[in-house]
């Protein structure tokens, strides 16, 4: 077993884990934070996309103690004093979502590429989410929510 630290959300997280656990696997069977969802097993579908440090990583293809002394995010980790993030706010405005199942890895993709480029087109918004797949939306209404908050129009 390995001892790792991981401030998850904002919250300092001490685990013992084998060093071959998934950090998806820790974040959904330790902390119990189920909004990081699984949808496949060869790192297609985005699903289990967090923030780590700044950046969007799949939670599948990183191991638990790769991810000792950073900082991650999930969904749970979006909404701040009992307010939605703006883009939770816009997938909602857009109907981004149906089934949901992809929703949250989306939000964790869109979230740390608007963080790093505020005003992106809708190209780059296209690109930024390709390492994700919906099967319900058909892309553009996710798109449109993106957009939005980068045009500030939620
Ligand atoms: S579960 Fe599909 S990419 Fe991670
Ligand atoms: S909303 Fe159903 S898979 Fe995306």
């Amino acid at each position: 077993m390995t001892d790792i630290t991981v401030t998850v959300n904002g919250v300092s997280r001490a685990v013992s884990c084998s060093p071959s656990t998934l950090l998806v696997h820790l974040l959904r069977e330790e902390l119990q934070l189920t909004g990081t969802h699984v949808g496949c097993d060869t790192s297609h579908c985005g699903a289990c996309t967090v923030v780590m440090d700044g950046r969007a990583v799949k939670s599948c293809t990183v191991l638990a103690p790769q991810a000792h002394g950073r900082s991650v995010t999930t969904v749970e980790g979006l909404a701040e004093d009992g307010r939605l993030d703006p883009l939770q706010e816009a997938f909602a405005d857009h109907f981004a979502l149906q089934c949901g199942f992809c929703t949250s890895g989306f939000l964790m993709a869109a979230k740390a590429f608007l963080d790093t480029n505020p005003s992106p087109d809708e190209e780059q918004v296209r690109k930024a989410i390709s390492g994700n797949l919906c099967r319900c939306t058909g892309y553009q209404h996710i798109v449109d929510a993106m957009l939005a908050v980068a045009e500030g129009t939620t």
